[in-house]
């Protein structure tokens, strides 16, 4: 297998580390402008499976990466459970917000996978035309991310809405995330079976859950979509990203099943590779902020994770997405740096 990136989520340490960033198709892209703007809306865009084949694509054309990520959004699934999810440029995701445990007994007891099939699609139009040494990544947001959005019904500084929701309303809250539990289950293993070689759990607003909390609403449910993956594709590789977890990473790192665990930027590099390298693979963790500076800060940004990581199992990324006024310069020079 000379997919490096793959060998890495079996364990193994890559001489020099397979590297791929988050939101590596997005708008410090041209080439994705120009794609956008062609396909009207941004779920259009999604659901387009030519033009989402294509933008997946472009960053693997202009930079070489190892890992190739499916374009979508982790708020497909919401709308695949007949949630109303639109997104506007400048604005992002607006959904209509969930207030009452009323509306969460509503939701359908399966999400419609008629409405993810142009996903499923677009995976097998990539899997036609991606390089052979390019891993192939699928993803779904965690339970508790999209349960943040779907009460919400919007991005907010501490996701308020849907901690207070959890604690006035636990037991429809309960629902609503094993409703999302049972979803990502079903959607990750029809991705793996259109043609992904790995998936990756986006748990982007696990970092303001207190630590019961965390292994209620995180950790929990991550391990269950786990398990019932793997009960449907026993070799199913995953990578789990729970933002800002801290000195929980170790206890997400043990509880769930995950064959590596993604690192933001905050987390101390010395605590990680200790408490959680040591006990499997790691993906991370440079600031998205020292990539858009670039120069002195970018050098010494690279330098520090490969020093920190470099010596066991590792995949170079971000600790979060790409920023949009990233300069393409910047990532040409960091993957000469981490090839040099
Ligand atoms: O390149 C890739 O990583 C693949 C595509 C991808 C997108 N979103 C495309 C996108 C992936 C993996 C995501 C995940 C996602 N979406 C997350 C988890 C990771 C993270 O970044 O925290 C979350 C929380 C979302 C929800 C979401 N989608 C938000 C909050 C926004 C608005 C913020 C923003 O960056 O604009 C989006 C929109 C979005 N998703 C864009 C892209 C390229 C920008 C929309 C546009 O082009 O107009």
């Amino acid at each position: 297998m000379n997919k490096s990136l793959l060998r890495v989520l079996h364990g193994e340490r890559r001489t020099i580390p397979p590297v791929w960033l988050m939101r590596q198709a997005g708008r410090y892209l041209p080439e994705y402008r120009a794609t956008r703007e062609q396909a009207g809306g941004f779920l259009d865009l999604c659901f387009s499976p030519k033009l989402a084949a294509e933008v997946t694509l472009q960053p693997i054309r202009r930079f070489g990466f190892d890992g190739a990520i499916l374009f979508s959004d982790i708020l497909v699934v919401p709308h695949a459970l007949g949630r109303k999810v639109r997104f506007e440029v400048g604005e992002g995701p607006k959904l209509e917000p969930i207030g009452t445990p009323q509306t969460v007994a509503s939701l359908p007891a399966e999400i419609d996978h008629d409405l993810l099939a142009p996903v499923y699609e677009t995976i097998a139009l990539v899997k036609g035309m991606l390089p052979p040494d390019v891993t192939f990544l699928g993803f779904c947001g965690a339970p508790w991310t999209v349960a943040t959005y779907m009460i919400a019904g919007e991005g907010t500084p501490d996701q308020a809405p849907a901690r207070l929701f959890a604690y006035r309303h636990p037991d429809a809250f309960e629902w609503l995330i094993e409703c999302l539990v049972q979803a990502s289950i079903g959607y990750l293993a029809r991705q793996l079976r259109a043609g992904v070689d790995a998936v990756q759990i986006f748990d982007t607003w696990a970092g303001i859950l207190p630590p019961e909390e965390f292994r209620r609403w995180c950790i929990a449910p991550t391990e269950k979509i786990v398990r019932g993956v793997r009960a449907q594709v026993p070799d199913a590789k995953i990578i789990g990203f729970p933002r800002g977890a801290g000195s929980m990473l170790p206890h997400y790192a043990d509880a769930v099943a995950v064959d590596a665990v993604g690192l933001d930027w905050m987390i101390e590099r010395r605590f990680a590779k200790e408490q959680v390298q040591r006990r499997k693979p790691v993906q991370g963790n440079l600031d998205p902020l020292a990539l858009l500076a670039g120069g002195a800060a970018l050098d010494a940004g690279i330098e520090a994770v490969l020093e920190a990581f470099g010596d066991g199992p590792f995949i170079f990324n971000l600790g979060h997405g790409i920023l949009p006024e990233t300069p393409v310069a910047h990532v040409e020079h960091l993957l000469k740096r981490i090839r040099a």
